[in-house]
């Protein structure tokens, strides 16, 4: 069902933890499953390349293994850079996910945009294309569902 880079990211997660005074940090959840994904980014303030990134995730392994993939991805990139990392560029990097999971992939992506919309605010800056963060990566959605 998985592929060996998902299992391998599940089984040996890269970039564990927490950043002390990170330069952005993003909490997102997924309120479906319950799971939540917390990003740190350590970017440099003049080059606004991301130095380090690290992760915490209490949700699925599918979560786990694109939070992994996404941290490494995001490494060294700038911030421009980290805005084209979507979830299918990282399910890509993962050889895939099977489809039930693929909303799953989604808490990484906008863990990464709510950590660099963080970092945004404390600076001041904008950054093209990224908008400000849902809490819930469904949020959305559960809005239309109400109105039923
Ligand atoms: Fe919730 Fe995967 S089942 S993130």
């Amino acid at each position: 069902m998985y592929s060996e880079k998902v299992m391998d990211h599940f089984q040996n997660p890269r970039n564990v933890g927490e950043i002390e005074d990170a330069s952005g940090v993003g909490t997102v959840g997924n309120a479906k499953c319950g799971d939540i994904m917390r990003i740190f980014l350590d970017i440099d303030d003049e080059t606004h390349i991301i130095k380090d990134c690290k992760f915490k995730t209490f949700g699925c392994g599918a979560a786990v293994a694109t939070s992994s993939m996404a941290t490494e991805l995001v490494k060294g990139c700038t911030i421009e850079e980290a805005m084209q990392i979507t979830n299918k560029a990282v399910m890509e990097a993962l050889d895939g996910l099977p489809p039930v999971k693929v909303h799953c992939s989604l808490l990484a992506e906008e863990a990464i945009h709510a950590a660099l919309w963080d970092y945004a605010e404390k600076h001041d800056i904008t950054i093209e294309g990224l908008e400000k963060p849902k809490s819930d990566i469904h949020e959305g959605e559960e809005e239309d569902e109400e109105q039923y």
